[in-house]
Parts: structure tokens; C-alpha cells; sequence
């Protein structure tokens, strides 16, 4: 999808982010900066340890950058209280992790409730957002998980669970989609499958950044960031 000019869905400005542990101090990122339009798909990758999940944290508003701004559909999503980019967060960025965004003692439809109900009170309280037209229902079943709504996320298969994760992501509509490594556990069959869906919302005009290791994932790519020890390198 081509984007109006200007319109940025995920902008990110000279960002750094330094770990000190003792007298150790691991400089994260070294002034990554990035723009990302809707319906863009933007793939981060690089070896181990060169900042993909840093900065993808910084982007969601899960890490705060010690320097540097993020701004999320024109808002700004740095340095501002864990409260408001909680509520930024809720009405416009779905998150996916690797293995991590789906609560053990509910099943796959009490876990998407729980994450439309909190991104509810949180759009009150924010006054930000619309609220999403899609239900639980459809999420469950664009990701091909509509006989599995009862299951409970340790019943599931590596690649449900992968879809299950994907489904909790975009249980808020977000304009903006944040994934880690959403394919690393999957063979490349489910990975085929999962990167088919993820078309499927860049083509609806949802932005996304991803990181992976995968060469499939990049292929996916309209944008790619290569990352070495914190800084944006050649391919
Ligand atoms: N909370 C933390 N405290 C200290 N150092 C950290 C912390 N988080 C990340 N780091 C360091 O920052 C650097 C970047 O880590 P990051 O997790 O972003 O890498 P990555 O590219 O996602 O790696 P991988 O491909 O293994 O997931 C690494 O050197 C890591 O050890
Ligand atoms: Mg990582």
C-alpha cells in the first residue's frame, strides 16, 4: 500500500540505549533512525546481540531510549510517563514476542477478552484511539484458530501458538505492528503461513517492524535495517 505523503506510522530519531552492568557498559544501539509508512513492512536484522530486541522494545514502549525520540502515528511514545505509553501503546501497537504474550491459565478466547478489556480501559482513560470493529471472533478466525478458542495456550502446537500470539496482537485493530522473531520456532511451512497473514495486514494498511534471522522473513521485506553491534550497516 502506498502512503499519502508524510504520513509516517512508526518514526524513530537518532535513538541510543547503553546497559551498564558494573564497570561493563554494552552500547545498544548507536543512533538508529527509522521511518515506516503504513502498510510497509520494515524486517531488522543482524547476529545475535546487535540490538534487534532493544530496539524493537524502544519502538513499543516497553524499554525507553536513553537518547533519541520514537513517535508512534504521530505521537510521541518516548520519554513520557509507563502510563500514558501503556495507553499509546494499547490503542495503536500490537506487540508479538517469540514465545511470551499469551497467559497460561486462560484459554486463547479469555486471553484475547483480557486484551480488548484492558485496551478498552485504556482508550477511556487516554481518550486516544478508535475502538476495534473487529471481534475476538474474526481475529481468531484470520488466523485460522476459530476451532481452537477453547484450548489453553499449552495445548497448543508450536505454530497455533505462534498464530495465538499473532491473534492477541491484533485483538486492538493496531495501526502498528511489532514482532520478534515472530517465525523463529516455526518450520517453513507455518513460517509460510504466518508471513501470508502478515501480507495480508500490511495490504490492509497495518505498519510493521520485524525482527528475524529468517531469510524467508527478510525476502518478506519492503524495508530492511541491517543492525551490527548497534548501528545500521550495509547488507
Ligand atoms: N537489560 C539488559 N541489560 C544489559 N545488557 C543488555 C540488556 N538487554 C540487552 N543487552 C545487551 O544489549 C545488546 C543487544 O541485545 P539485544 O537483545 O537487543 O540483541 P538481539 O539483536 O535482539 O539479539 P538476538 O538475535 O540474540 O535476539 C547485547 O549485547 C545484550 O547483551
Ligand atoms: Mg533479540
Amino acid at each position: 500500500m502506498t502512503a499519502p505523503a508524510g504520513e509516517t506510522a512508526i518514526a524513530a530519531h537518532d535513538l541510543y540505549r547503553f546497559f551498564r552492568a558494573g564497570d561493563e557498559e554494552t552500547l545498544a544501539l548507536r543512533g538508529i533512525s527509522l521511518s515506516v509508512a503504513p502498510g510497509e513492512r520494515l524486517v531488522v536484522a543482524g547476529p545475535s546481540g546487535s540490538g534487534k530486541s532493544t530496539l524493537l522494545a524502544c519502538l513499543a514502549g516497553l524499554d525507553e531510549p536513553d537518547g533519541g525520540s520514537v513517535w508512534i502515528a504521530g505521537a510521541r511514545m518516548s520519554h513520557r510517563p509507563e502510563a500514558e505509553r501503556s495507553a499509546l501503546r494499547a490503542s495503536r501497537v500490537g506487540v508479538l514476542y517469540q514465545q511470551g504474550n499469551l497467559l497460561g491459565h486462560l484459554t486463547i478466547a479469555q486471553n484475547l477478552q483480557l486484551v480488548r478489556r484492558l485496551g478498552r480501559r485504556r482508550r477511556a482513560r487516554a481518550n486516544t484511539g478508535a475502538a476495534p470493529t473487529r471481534t475476538p471472533w474474526d481475529v481468531l478466525d484470520a488466523v485460522g484458530l476459530a476451532n481452537r478458542s477453547g484450548a489453553y495456550p499449552a495445548e497448543l502446537s508450536g505454530g497455533e501458538a505462534a498464530r495465538a500470539g499473532l491473534a492477541v496482537a491484533l485483538a486492538n485493530n493496531p495501526a502498528v505492528l511489532i514482532a520478534d522473531e515472530p517465525t523463529g520456532e516455526l518450520d517453513s511451512a507455518t513460517e509460510r503461513r504466518l508471513l501470508a497473514l502478515l501480507g495480508n495486514l500490511a495490504r490492509a494498511g497495518t505498519a510493521m517492524v520485524i525482527a528475524s534471522h529468517s531469510p524467508a522473513v527478510l525476502r518478506t521485506a519492503d524495508t530492511a535495517l541491517h543492525l551490527r553491534d548497534g548501528s545500521a550497516v550495509a547488507a
